[in-house]
């Protein structure tokens, strides 16, 4: 046994720091080379014959994706790890992967919305229907299984507005019709949800966000258990999807630091949400890890952490005048920035667009800001926000 193999069972700190790379494989260096790769040669016909040699095409991975692939493996404690261009690459290959003309999928309503539109446009021309179902559904899902529902994709917290779900009830009704469930773990990372330990066959990571944490790489991990991983593994290889050597480096060195740069996020975030819930001109704070918040319950049981990002309903009653109050927060704001995505090191903010729901309807109280909340300091965040308060109460 070499250090490598003693990591699994230490604490995740030590294993986010060792996982993936064994220094002696490439002469004692502590990270992994950045192998630029299209061609790889074989030592004689024979061997490029049977393809016999570990690496064959750079399609098929490298020792820097490979390095990544492990150390993501090793978190979600699945059989195998693709690694894709973005974290939407990894929400539609797996929907590739195991959907087929005909087939049927029940899609979560708070579904990230680009997941929304590949399905009702995409999977619809191939052939496949989705059906939207309330997030809190949880064991009555069985109510909309169909014969041909091949696929339970599921979401927790929702996007925007963060709607927990029973992911163990969804799963074992799931699988007792013969349907796989996936599940978009962005918000939870694998360091507070391990969704295969919950029954999950699919975990999809837009690792975009926290792992590669510093809003300047676009890449997706998704990791399957054993029965769903050669099909996973085999859709991949005929797409030709696959991370680049240098994204997959700074992803791997992003995950080194991921554990701490959660643990701040994650105080953060709960110390802001707490100090605006019951604020004037905030009817609601959407927090999974606030007592108050509906799906309390479900993260208390399930979860084992929370992260960076939440979002406030804007107490605005009258429904005209929700974008001009979302606005003027928005241009008060000094330190957040107004940008898309979020897991980076610095605050950003979004008025969220929940147009596109049909289940899980927008809350009817106002306007809903999300708010990334990054490294800085949440004192200096929370005077940034209660001026943007401020402002929209003005506006
Ligand atoms: C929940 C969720 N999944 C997937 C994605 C897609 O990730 P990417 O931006 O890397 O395509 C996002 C992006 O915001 C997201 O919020």
């Amino acid at each position: 046994m070499n250090k490598h193999d003693k990591i699994p069972n230490k604490g995740i700190n030590t294993r986010l720091a060792h996982s993936g790379h064994d220094p002696q494989s490439y002469h004692g260096f502590v990270n992994p080379p950045v192998v630029h790769a299209s061609t790889v040669l074989f030592a004689d016909a024979a061997t490029m014959e049977s393809r016999k040699s570990k690496y064959t095409y750079g399609t098929h991975g490298t020792p820097t994706t490979d390095a990544l692939a492990a150390a993501i493996d090793e978190l979600e404690g699945s059989a195998g790890t693709i690694i894709l261009p973005s974290g939407l690459a990894a929400v539609s290959v797996p929907f590739l992967a195991v959907l087929s003309a005909g087939d049927h999928v029940l899609v979560v309503d708070s579904v990230y919305g680009p997941t929304r539109r590949f399905c009702d446009d995409m999977l619809c021309r191939y052939g496949i229907e989705a059906t939207y179902y309330n997030p809190m559904i949880g064991a009555e899902i069985e109510q909309l299984i169909r014969p041909n529902t091949k696929l339970v994709h599921t979401e927790a917290p929702g996007s925007n507005t963060f709607e927990m779900q029973d992911i163990p009830a969804i799963t074992e009704v799931g699988h007792g019709h013969g349907a796989l469930v996936s599940m978009d773990n962005t918000w939870a990372t694998p360091l507070y949800f391990k969704p295969l330990d919950h029954g999950v066959d699919l975990s999809i990571h837009a690792a975009t966000k926290y792992p590669a944490g510093h809003s300047d790489i676009l890449l997706g991990t998704v990791s399957a258990n054993e029965a769903t991983w050669p099909a996973l593994h085999a859709a991949n290889s005929m797409l030709g999807m696959c991370g680049s050597p240098d994204d997959s480096y700074m992803t791997l060195r992003g995950l080194r630091t991921m554990g701490v740069r959660l643990e701040r996020h994650q105080q953060s975030a709960l110390q802001i949400a707490r100090a605006l819930e019951g604020r004037p001109g905030v009817a609601k704070v959407l927090h999974p890890a606030l007592e108050s918040f509906p799906g309390h319950d479900l993260w208390k049981r399930d979860f084992c952490g929370s992260s960076g990002i939440f979002s406030i309903v804007l107490d605005v009653a009258d429904a005209e005048r929700h974008g001009a109050k979302a606005h003027a927060f928005l241009d008060a704001l000094t330190i957040f920035g107004l940008g898309y995505s979020w897991g980076g090191y610095e605050s950003l903010c979004v008025h969220a667009n929940l147009s596109d729901r049909t289940v899980a309807l927008p809350p009817k109280e106002g306007p809903v800001i999300r708010l990334q909340i990054g490294l800085e300091d949440s004192e200096d965040l929370l005077v940034d926000i209660e001026n943007a308060l401020a402002a929209a109460n003005a506006a």
